[in-house]
């Protein structure tokens, strides 16, 4: 019988986390999750809790300390705490993580970024690994560093690998999801967004976060993304799926960079809150943001499913939880 292995999951607590851990137990890990004292753990009890945060040495020591796999996913948007905070959080807590790592010559580290490190220069339609871009706002820029501290990491010491998922939809998720959702399938929303974004099932990822820990190369990284679509194809396929909402219209490019917030614009135009990002990430909205991700298809078998294998789940936690 092949010996039972150990993950130990930061943000094991969060959307995507969750998702990892679910899938972590019913593959026979066992699963080390770090928890906040005030974290809902979503009902995952087969999770061994380790009670502390990204700040507290001695809980990420023993959270690490004989794990085959961590996945560091803790992590915090604009959306969430102001500039220092993300930064801190993003940049200085994995930075903690990788110290715990080391010290205890723990498993390969996967570390989850996100695809707004990377960018299209402007030469093709998508971006791909090697578009490093300059990070806008103080999101980008903490995951940024980040990413260069577990590059040294697996350059000197460590094993590490980096995932950059691009925009994550599926149950469980406040944020993203139930915006895009609430754009297709409430008649009270009839508005979503110009530009593009690539969205990608949650299950998908969990996915791309093993392949990753059973087949990345030591330092690299890889995007996993998914379809990749204008919000006004995303929204009326979404309107397909609930079925015959009313024709929407498009909140204007002018009138988000007017408005810095998009979630100012958005407000204008239907009341409701939406995407809260800063000024610059307000501008990013506008365009497509639109990424491959084939050396993850070609060198971990990574793939991805169109948005409607994860409508019907994501459909049914959205109307118990949301509506
Ligand atoms: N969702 C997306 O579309 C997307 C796309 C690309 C990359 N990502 C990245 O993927 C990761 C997971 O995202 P998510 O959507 O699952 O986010 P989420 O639902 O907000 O979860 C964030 C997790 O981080 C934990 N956390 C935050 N601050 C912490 C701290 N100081 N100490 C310990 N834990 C802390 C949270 O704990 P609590 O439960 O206590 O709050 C939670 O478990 C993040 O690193 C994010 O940047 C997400």
């Amino acid at each position: 019988m092949m010996e039972e292995r150990t993950a130990a999951v930061t943000g094991a607590t969060g959307f995507l986390g969750s998702h990892l851990c679910e899938r972590l137990l019913e593959e026979g890990w066992h699963v080390r999750g770090l928890s906040r004292p005030t974290s809902d753990r979503n009902g995952l009890d087969d999770v061994d809790w380790y009670v502390g945060d990204l700040f507290d040495d001695e809980t990420l020591e023993e959270l690490t300390d004989g794990a085959d796999a961590v996945f560091h996913l803790a992590g915090i948007g604009l959306w969430s705490a102001g500039p220092e905070t993300v930064h801190r959080v993003n940049h200085d807590g994995t930075r903690n993580v990788i110290e715990a790592c080391a010290k205890h010559d723990a498993g390969r580290l996967v570390f989850t970024s996100t695809s707004g490190t990377r960018r299209s220069n402007g030469s093709g339609p998508v971006a791909d690994e090697t578009d490093v871009a300059e990070p806008i706002g103080a999101y980008q820029s903490s995951k940024a560093s980040a990413e260069q501290l577990v590059d040294r990491y697996a350059e000197t010491t460590g094993d590490a690998v980096t995932v950059h998922p691009t925009s994550i939809f599926g149950p469980g998720d406040e944020n993203f999801t139930a915006q895009l959702i609430a754009m297709g399938a409430e008649p009270t929303m009839p508005a979503y967004l110009p530009g593009g974004l690539s969205i990608v099932g949650v299950d998908d990822v969990v996915d791309g976060l093993l392949a990753a820990y059973e087949r990345g190369e030591r330092g690299e990284h890889y995007i996993l993304g998914g379809e990749n679509l204008t919000y006004d194809r995303a929204v009326s396929r979404i309107a397909d799926h609930v079925d015959g909402s009313p024709a929407r219209i498009p909140v204007p490019a002018t009138a988000i960079h007017a408005a810095g917030p998009v979630a100012e614009a958005v407000g204008a135009v239907t009341n409701r809150r939406l995407f809260p990002f800063d000024r610059q990430m307000a501008q990013l909205a506008t365009q497509r943001l639109f990424y491959s991700s084939r050396k993850a298809h070609e060198e971990l078998g990574y793939t991805y499913r169109p948005l409607e294998a994860h409508l019907p789940e994501t459909m049914d936690w959205y109307r118990e939880e949301l509506q």
